[in-house]
């Protein structure tokens, strides 16, 4: 058996570096990603599902690619008792598409529509917006046809669920990688533009060269920039049938409306990508250069089910970066407003009144009246002072007295006017005070 690291008492345990508590502050922006989330699903008629965390390693390798950074250096891997190579998920497609084979979906009525929202894990350099645990809401869609519609009605899904959170200025940024019949061709043309740069380029460049010449364009090393500017593009290089594909997409996207940029350097660093790829990048903005990274990318996959030895089916999906998105709301202060639900605060004095709480707020939710109450604390200054920092319009006091003669007063807390109402009557007397406020 494995041994188990000593304990030690000197030091404090912290969360571990890159992954990050999600705290009570910015939990209201988190039910407004899942509020957004939820609308778009439902508009665009796609159904929930959650794959696990853990997943083979083989999965990651045969789709992303041996060669995409996350499965050369970022995959959290483990290996069980049993032997079996495991991974801690880095994205969700595979997963996703994984689970579309295994359960048959492929024979359920196409285009079969999937949206996901949980955490992703990758050992990354942590940095701004680049976390080591991190959330992703995705959208993918299998179809029978391969059909530029589905690419611009995934961008949209994706698009609206950014304007969902009041987030403006935001572009898709898209290129097309072509296919099979196409892509080749083009990895030639890299090839030869690069061999006689070899020398010049960073190892990563020299390594990618031989095995995958699109990741060059992909390269942030300053040196490599340069010879970016005039390496060949797909656009010169595409088949037929990927040209029409993608000028058809843009067509789609100016009809409705969503704000594009034609990128030839945008490859993505998946190997399951084939035509269409994308990136949703905020315009830049004076103050805002830390925030120049991509909310959100997908593509087209038409390959992937097949490598996982499903039938070819044409599909292509979408993925936005949760803790991105929370970023850019925060710094442009769009915040969610603070609950404004109605409450009333329940403040008890002494014992029979304490005694009789529980039951009291059991009546108040079964009435439909939402309670906060602190319970354990005795003093009434100290009660009053926790109705004042929830700011409720309304508290109710609850002493001995009114235990005995079972009512309760309610006391405006703007004007400090108190009325007594018996129990029987408390729900009907707070609902007429909260609508007639
Ligand atoms: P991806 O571009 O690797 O694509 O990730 C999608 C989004 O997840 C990124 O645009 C970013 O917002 C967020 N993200 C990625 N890595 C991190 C990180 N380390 N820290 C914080 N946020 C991060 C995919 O994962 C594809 N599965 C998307 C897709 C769906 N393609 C087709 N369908």
């Amino acid at each position: 058996m494995k041994k188990i690291p000593s304990v030690t008492k000197a030091k404090n345990i912290q969360s571990v570096r890159g992954m990050h508590d999600i705290l009570p502050v910015d939990y209201p922006l988190w039910e407004k990603a899942t509020k957004s989330f939820r609308e778009v699903i439902e508009f665009y008629n796609f159904t929930q599902m959650a794959t696990p965390v853990l997943e083979s390693v083989e999965l990651y390798v045969r789709t992303l690619g041996e060669t995409s950074d996350v499965v050369e250096k970022e995959m959290y891997t483990i290996k069980t008792k049993g032997g079996d190579q495991l991974a801690m998920r880095p994205e969700g497609t595979a997963g996703v598409a994984r689970a579309y084979i295994e359960h048959g979906m492929s024979h359920q009525p196409h285009p079969v529509r999937l949206a996901y929202f949980g955490p992703f894990f990758r050992h990354d350099k942590p940095q701004a917006g680049r976390l080591r645990q991190f959330h992703q809401a995705g959208f993918e869609i299998f179809s029978s046809e391969n059909d530029p519609l589905y690419d611009a009605q995934t961008m949209l899904a994706a698009y609206r669920f950014i304007e969902g959170l009041k987030i403006k200025g935001v572009t898709a940024h898209i290129n097309t990688i072509g296919c099979r019949i196409c892509r080749p061709n083009y990895r030639k043309a890299l090839v030869a533009y690069y061999k006689p740069l070899e020398k010049k380029l960073c190892g990563d460049c020299r390594r990618r060269l031989p095995v995958n010449p699109m990741r060059l364009l992909d390269c942030k090393v300053p040196t490599c920039q340069p010879f970016k500017e005039q390496a060949p593009t797909t656009l010169d290089h595409l088949c037929a049938i990927c040209k029409t594909h993608f000028t058809e997409l843009l067509e789609y996207l100016e009809d409705v409306k969503l704000p594009y940029s034609l990128n030839h350097f945008l490859v993505r660093g998946l190997d399951y990508y084939t035509k269409t790829v994308f990136e949703f990048i905020l315009d830049p903005v004076a103050g805002e250069e830390d925030l120049a990274f991509a909310l959100g990318g997908g593509g087209r996959y038409d390959y992937l089910v097949e490598t996982l030895g499903g039938k070819p089916t044409p599909a292509v999906g979408a993925a936005l970066g949760i803790e991105r998105l929370l970023e850019v709301m925060k710094r442009r202060n769009l915040n969610v407003p603070a609950r404004t639900k109605e409450r009333v605060f329940l403040i008890h004095i002494g014992d029979l009144a304490k005694k009789k709480s529980l039951s009291l707020i059991e009546m108040l939710r079964e009435g439909g009246v939402n309670v906060i109450e602190s319970l354990g604390k005795e003093s009434m200054a100290a009660q009053l002072r926790n109705a004042d920092k929830y700011q409720v319009p309304f508290a109710l006091i609850f002493g001995q007295k009114e235990a005995y003669e079972e009512s309760v007063i309610i006391r405006d807390m703007k004007t400090g006017a108190q009325e007594t109402v018996p129990l029987l009557k408390l729900v009907a007397a707070i609902k007429k005070r909260f609508t007639s406020q």
